[in-house]
């Protein structure tokens, strides 16, 4: 796919360092040595040295070049533990608990992201979702200005001439106004930096400038409100119905002079259960591609995977996090 070949080329030039902290899963193992070997990424796993060059020597892959940090040893581990139990001692973690926590592989490589070691982290071969987002909210935390982790996927057509972000549909059950807000503005961004493409944002409802009345419509409206003031640079509207987003003819006809009908990029689902069944939805029905969730809305760049992932899908999440960085 010429995105996903896009985002490998980008990843390339920009040369970053990603953390892989499952390097017990074989899938990891193969995943970094192609990452080395084809300059995609510097990836660093986390582990035992000696099982690590083991298991690769038994995958007949090459782990030339990458590097390993075993936690038990590292000589910052005691650095690392000490800077858990300070964000999250006011939460009863005692400096106990953030020694034991440190030594679990997904808290050490948000630590190690965290520590400016690497430029992004992606765990969760082997680690729910709810950990990967756990151990990035208490060690990343959100960025400036966003108090909302959500994520974005990226819908493709098959023809491959349209790429749509969908928000949020796997984070957030039901957002506030605010909170909504947030999802655009780090939609907006994601967007722009892993498709490269100007984004236009809509603000979907089951109304249109107005024509139902509903408290739900209100949230829409109050949402987009909140981003024109926070980003006035951001090209947005709402409340839309999704034909008059993404129907030229339908916009002009339902939002005559908005901005953003009939040509939005970005779709902005008001809650979850709208977003989620969205996506499947456009995925199963129209055969378009469906690239994530990408986690957005934290401080520094860390994703989760599915378990059930492939080498393949471990490298372009890697990549799309090397364009996040
Ligand atoms: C994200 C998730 C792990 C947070 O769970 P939680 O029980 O609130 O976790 P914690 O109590 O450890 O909270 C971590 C902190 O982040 C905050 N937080 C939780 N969700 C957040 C979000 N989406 N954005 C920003 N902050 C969030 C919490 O309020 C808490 O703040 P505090 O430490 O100041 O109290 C949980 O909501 C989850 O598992 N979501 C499901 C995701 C999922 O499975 N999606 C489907 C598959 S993709």
């Amino acid at each position: 796919m010429k995105l996903l070949d896009d985002i490998r080329e980008q990843a390339k030039i920009r040369n970053k360092t990603i953390v892989l902290p499952e390097a017990h899963d074989d899938r990891i193992i193969k995943a970094a040595s192609i990452l080395q070997k084809e300059g995609i990424a510097r990836p660093i796993l986390i582990g035992k040295i000696d099982q690590i060059e083991k298991q690769a020597t038994d995958l007949n892959v090459s782990l030339d070049g990458v590097k390993i940090i075993d936690p038990e040893g590292y000589e910052r581990f005691s650095e690392f533990a000490e800077t858990y139990y300070s964000k999250r001692k006011k939460k009863g973690v005692t400096l106990q608990d953030a020694e034991r926590i440190m030594v679990n592989p997904t808290f050490f490589g948000a630590m190690v992201l965290e520590k400016g070691l690497a430029d992004g982290c992606l765990s969760g071969a082997d680690t729910s979702t709810g950990n990967v987002l756990r151990a990035a909210l208490h060690i990343i935390g959100t960025a400036p200005d966003i108090k909302t982790v959500s994520s974005d996927i990226l819908l493709i057509t098959p023809d491959e001439k349209n790429v749509w972000s969908f928000a949020d549909c796997a984070v957030m059950p039901d957002p506030s106004s605010e909170q909504l807000a947030d999802i655009a503005i780090a939609t907006a961004e994601t967007h722009r930096k892993v498709v490269k493409e100007e984004p236009i944002v809509a603000m979907l409802s089951f109304s249109t400038k107005g024509s139902a009345k509903h408290p739900l419509v209100d949230k829409v409206i109050e949402a987009t409100k909140i981003v024109k003031q926070k980003r006035p640079d951001l090209k947005i509207d709402g409340e839309l119905q999704l034909d008059a987003a993404i129907v030229e003819k339908v916009g002009e006809k339902k939002a005559p002079g908005s901005p953003v009908a009939g040509k939005a990029n970005v779709l902005i689902f008001p809650g979850l259960e709208a977003g989620n069944i969205g996506y499947k939805l456009t995925q199963r029905i129209s055969g378009c591609e469906a690239i994530g969730p990408i986690i957005q809305g934290l401080n520094k760049p860390m994703n989760d995977l599915s378990r059930g992932c492939s080498v393949e899908d471990i490298i372009n999440v890697s990549a799309i996090l090397c364009n996040l960085a």
